[in-house]
């Protein structure tokens, strides 16, 4: 991919501020397979008819505007990559060819090409599906990349309740693209979804990517069994990887005095958490923020922190992004506060939580789940 004056935009783009390693690329096979199965509708688009969503480091837009699209249109999910792209769009001098958007109709209106990696739940390629279905021009074309691997024939299912015409490229590099073309008129949005749980005596709002959706995860529960004895002197909370917001709300209606910030890297988190706090009626005591590790909180602000990290076993590099978050949390808690974490028994989290927290104890566990609490040293 060349831009105008000849620099190789794909070329030189970066990971950071995400984990850089030698093994780890900024560009991928799915990426290029992407650019290339759309370089001829980019050059008949004009102005404001591309739209790009989950770029993971801006591979996408930046390849298309150096394919001449211009003004895209731009969603990520995750901060991260939104840090990646304007990064690297500073790094190619791109900056200014793109406007990042949340996930709507404000995203789609009157594209003529969205171009997306392949999201990791299939209620999250449903609201992709609706918001460009329902938005886009009646001649868009949605082009969905992603790992062979990781894609099903229900992707396809999927994109036909949006849209007429679905097909498969072809595989290259074990990449594949799904071809969405014909917006079906009248998709209704089934987002935000939203789902009573009386024997919790909350509800949860739940957009696509967020994490378990509707449901209450096995781990959160775990944590919700044990709330009545966390830190009864707390006048604030963090739900520090907040997702849909289940554990800010419960705190924050078990516990009238306590304000609770919670907050997220994830888009769709932040949205559902803010629609769950909204719905149980504690949106004055609970502020839902976009960030990565609590970066935005102050150190040593907080009396209480509340954490289900996120827990795919072996992989080296999720393992560091809960390390991550504990690190956070031993920053963000005064000294005396308390961390209340919760994971699968077979993750070896506790020498990590010593370290980066201080002692901690086991607080209850079951077949599936460990709960502990870490007192941040003084
Ligand atoms: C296992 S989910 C738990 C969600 C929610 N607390 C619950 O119990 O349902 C982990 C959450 O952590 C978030 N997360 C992962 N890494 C993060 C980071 N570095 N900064 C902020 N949030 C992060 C994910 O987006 C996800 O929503």
């Amino acid at each position: 991919m060349v831009d105008a004056d000849g620099v190789s935009v794909l070329g030189a783009l970066r990971r950071e501020p995400d984990v850089e390693a030698p093994d780890l690329v900024a560009v991928d096979a799915t990426d290029r397979l992407l650019l290339d199965e759309a370089a001829g509708l980019l050059a008949a688009t004009g102005p404001g008819e591309v739209a790009v969503v989950d770029d993971s480091y801006g591979a996408l837009t930046l390849g298309a505007v150096a394919a001449g699209a211009r003004d895209v249109r731009v969603h990520q999910d995750l901060l991260v990559g939104e840090l990646a792209l304007a990064r690297n769009a500073e790094r190619t001098r791109l900056t200014g060819t793109y406007r990042s958007l949340l996930l709507g109709p404000g995203l789609a209106d009157g594209a003529r090409l969205v171009l997306a990696r392949a999201p990791k739940s299939l209620d999250a390629l449903r609201e992709l599906t609706e918001v460009v279905a329902g938005s886009a021009a009646p001649d868009a074309t949605l082009l969905v990349g992603g790992r062979v691997k990781h894609m099903t024939h229900a992707m396809n299912d999927v994109l036909a309740l949006g849209f007429t015409d679905v097909h498969a490229t072809l595989a290259r590099q074990k990449s594949r693209v799904l071809v969405a073309r014909g917006p079906r008129p009248g998709v209704p949005s089934s987002f935000p979804r939203r789902q009573q749980h009386p024997d919790l005596g909350l509800t949860v709002c739940a957009h696509g990517a967020a994490f378990a959706g509707t449901r209450v995860d096995g781990g959160t529960r775990a944590l919700l069994a044990v709330l009545p004895r966390m830190a009864p002197d707390a006048r604030t909370a963090l739900d520090l990887g907040c997702g849909t917001g289940v554990l800010a709300a419960a705190l924050a209606l078990a516990q009238p005095e306590l304000t609770v910030l919670a907050g997220d890297q994830s888009a769709a988190a932040v949205a559902s958490a803010t629609e769950t706090a909204a719905v149980n009626g504690v949106a004055d005591r609970v502020r839902v923020v976009r960030d990565d590790a609590a970066s935005s909180v102050p150190d040593a602000s907080v009396d209480l922190v509340v954490c289900n990290p996120p827990f795919h076993l072996g992989a080296a590099v999720v393992t560091g992004a809960a390390d991550r978050l504990f690190a956070a949390a031993g920053r963000v808690l005064r000294p005396g506060g308390e961390l209340w974490c919760v994971y699968n028994n077979r993750l070896p989290h506790r020498a990590a939580l010593r370290r980066l927290v201080g002692p901690t104890q086991v607080a209850a566990s079951d077949r599936r789940f460990t709960v502990v609490v870490s007192t941040r040293r003084w």
